[in-house]
This record gives structure tokens, C-alpha cells and sequence, in this order.
């Protein structure tokens, strides 16, 4: 059973209407949100393109700096963007280890800008491959669907690579946090919090219907309720 952490929702603006994207997202900080996850597309990595550093400005002018713009660059070559998105307001980048020939390269390039540096990795993507930066990342993005859209079903053989990740942190001095992406939901949330998650990422659970604020409301307690509950 891993420690008890604080656990955050980050919520996905890309299941998000974006003609009131503002609005949107202050609902969601209204229900408990502490960050706001921004899914960077280039439909080359992913079959998807989706928003850049423009998106990103215009959300930090939007919300007050106590929320955490969070963003995940499902992108090749993401040197090159990187010192765009941390002068657009990025508080924390995450890369894909796919994506990445110099990883480490590119994660102290982050860190170099004073950004939280995370690194991400595919459900097919054995944990291992991160045995070298762990000691210097701030987060592991845990992928529990195959990146490219919203809405889509978590993959469960997933959870088992949550708990293996949390048991290696905790041998760790440094220490970094667990976030996890794809098809978060009221019904796994509790099993995703248990394996040792604390960052839970939802798109389409907040956004995707309903009212904004009680999905965010509903989904923090529940993923608070089971950080506490010792089994
Ligand atoms: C998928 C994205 C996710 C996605 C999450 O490529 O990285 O952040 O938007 O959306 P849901 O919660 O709907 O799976
Ligand atoms: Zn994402």
C-alpha cells in the first residue's frame, strides 16, 4: 500500500468546449482542480493536432498562477518548442520518452527554464526505460491509453505498471510524482489512487457531460476518499 499523497485533478481542456474554454476551466477550479492539463498534438507522433504555446498564454492570463498549467507535448522533436511553451506561462512540461533520442538533454533543457520536467510514457512501454532519469524528473506521466484523442477506455494492465512505479519511488531519495492519463473515471479512480497515483488527469469525466464543477468535486473526493482508506 503506497503513502498517502495529495491528491490533484488535472483537468484535460482537450475534451473541453473551446469557444468557452475560460469559462470551462474556471468551473473545474471552482469544483477543486489545482492544474490544467494542455494535450500538445503534432500529428506526427499522434494521428491528432490540437493547441500550442498561443493557447497556452492566453489560459495563464486566464486563471490565477496558483493553477498549475500542465502540459503534454505529444510531439517530435520537442526541443524546438520547448523554451515557447515555458515563456507562454508552462509550469510543468512533460516529453515522451519515445519521442526523445537525448532525454536527458531534453528534460534538463526543461528544468533549464525553470519548469517542472516530467516524462511520459506509452502503455507499451515497459517502466524500465526510465531507470536513468527518474533520479532527475519532477513527474512520471503514466499513459493508461494510447495518446492521441480523448474518451477513450483505460487500458487495466496499466494499473499494474502504477504500482511497480511507486514501489521503485519509494526507494528514491529525489523523489517525483505519480500523474496518470487516460480514461480516468469515477469508476476506476479509487483502484488508480491505491496503486499510487496522484495526479489524475480526466478529460472527458469533467468535461464531457454534466456540470463541470460537480464532476471535478466528485472525482477529487473520491480519489481523496480511497488515498485514505488503508487496505
Ligand atoms: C490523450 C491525452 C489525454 C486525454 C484524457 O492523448 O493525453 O490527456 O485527453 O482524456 P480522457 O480523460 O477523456 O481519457
Ligand atoms: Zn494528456
Amino acid at each position: 500500500m503506497p503513502e498517502n499523497h495529495v491528491i490533484q485533478i488535472a483537468p484535460s481542456i482537450l475534451s473541453a468546449d473551446f469557444a468557452r474554454l475560460a469559462a470551462s476551466v474556471k468551473e473545474a477550479i471552482e469544483g477543486g482542480a489545482s492544474l490544467l492539463h494542455v494535450d500538445v498534438m503534432d500529428g506526427h507522433f499522434v494521428p491528432n493536432i490540437t493547441v500550442g504555446p498561443p493557447v497556452v498564454a492566453s489560459l495563464r492570463k486566464a486563471v490565477s498562477t496558483d493553477v498549475a498549467l500542465d502540459c503534454h507535448l505529444m510531439i517530435e522533436n520537442p526541443d524546438q518548442y520547448i523554451p515557447a511553451f515555458a515563456d507562454a506561462g508552462a509550469d510543468w512540461i512533460s516529453v515522451h520518452q519515445e519521442a526523445c533520442t537525448h532525454l536527458n538533454r531534453t528534460l534538463q533543457l526543461i528544468k533549464s527554464h525553470g519548469v517542472k520536467a516530467g516524462v511520459v510514457i506509452n502503455p507499451a512501454t515497459p517502466i524500465g526505460t526510465l531507470t536513468e532519469v527518474l533520479d532527475i524528473v519532477d513527474y512520471v506521466l503514466v499513459m493508461t491509453v494510447n495518446p492521441g484523442f480523448g474518451g477513450q477506455k483505460f487500458i487495466p494492465s496499466c494499473l499494474e505498471k502504477i504500482r511497480k512505479l511507486a514501489a521503485i519511488k519509494s526507494t528514491i531519495r529525489t523523489g517525483f510524482k505519480i500523474e496518470v492519463d487516460g480514461g480516468v473515471s469515477l469508476e476506476n479512480v479509487a483502484d488508480i489512487v491505491r496503486a499510487g497515483a496522484e495526479v489524475l488527469v480526466a478529460g472527458n469525466a469533467i468535461f464531457g457531460a454534466g456540470d463541470i464543477k460537480i464532476n471535478t468535486e466528485r472525482l477529487l473526493k473520491k480519489g481523496r476518499e480511497a488515498n485514505l482508506v488503508q487496505v
